[in-house]
């Protein structure tokens, strides 16, 4: 299946499988993967290595000065996958760790980090030929792209799915504070002012709780051949 050079927008809450789901979509139709996710964890990162993250509080002149200055943050293919570096640094591993997940979504509901996200996700993304996946793709990035899916999944399912991947990658939480990190990322997810969770009005919507990944890309390949009528 080969398919016109459009913007592929997945948004969703916090461990319902977007990213899978997107760069599996993105190796099947030969699509650059954008992980917006992973650019609001990377300047979390960097804010808490500069010492802008204190006693609970952002520094939140000095993080707008520093990407001001030009905050160098990317992706590079390493080995066929897709990481985020820091100049030339690759943080793929520390900004996923429950820490960084902790203050990530305070940092993501300031404005000028969202206008530096969305600056980064233009330059990168809009000649098309891309997945992005996030929380406010369909509906604040590219309001216009071709194709918007929005992902949900159970609340115990996410949870799980959360914990295992933790523990996959050496990390030991615990379940409770996976938990509750998740119950505290969706609601201030949804309730900030600036470009909040929610579903565009002509996403597609996938409830993937109980569905194999190999059933997502029967369903995605079905909304595809509907939409853009094309048949292999
Ligand atoms: O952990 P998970 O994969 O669910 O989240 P992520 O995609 O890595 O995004 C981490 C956090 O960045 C989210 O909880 C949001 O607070 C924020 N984010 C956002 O505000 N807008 C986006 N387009 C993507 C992420």
């Amino acid at each position: 299946m080969t398919l016109p050079d459009i913007i592929i927008a997945i948004d969703g809450r916090s461990s319902t499988g977007k990213s899978s789901f997107a760069k599996l979509i993105a190796s099947e139709f030969s699509f650059l993967y954008l992980d917006s996710g992973a650019l609001y964890r990377a300047v979390t990162l960097f804010a808490m290595e500069r010492g802008l993250i204190a006693v609970g509080k952002i520094d939140e002149s000095s993080l707008n000065a520093e990407l001001e200055a030009g905050l160098d943050v990317h992706f590079e293919y390493v080995d066929g996958a897709s990481r985020t570096f820091i100049g030339d640094r690759c943080v793929e591993e520390e900004i996923r760790t429950l820490e960084v997940s902790s203050w990530v979504s305070p940092i993501a509901a300031i404005p000028f980090v969202r206008a530096f996200v969305d600056g980064k996700l233009h330059e990168f993304g809009s000649r098309g030929k891309v997945v992005m996946d996030g929380r406010d793709i369909g509906t604040a990035v590219f309001p216009d792209a071709q194709l918007k899916i929005f992902l949900t999944a159970a609340p115990e399912i996410r949870a799980q799915r959360r914990f295992d991947e933790l523990k996959a990658k050496g990390q030991d939480p615990k379940m409770e504070d996976v938990v509750k990190n998740l119950e505290e990322r969706d609601y201030i997810d949804s309730h900030r002012e600036t470009n909040p969770l929610r579903r565009a009005e002509d996403a597609f919507v996938l409830d993937n709780s109980r569905m194999t990944i190999k059933e997502e890309v029967e369903w995605v390949r079905g909304v595809i051949q509907g939409k853009f009528g094309i048949l292999e």
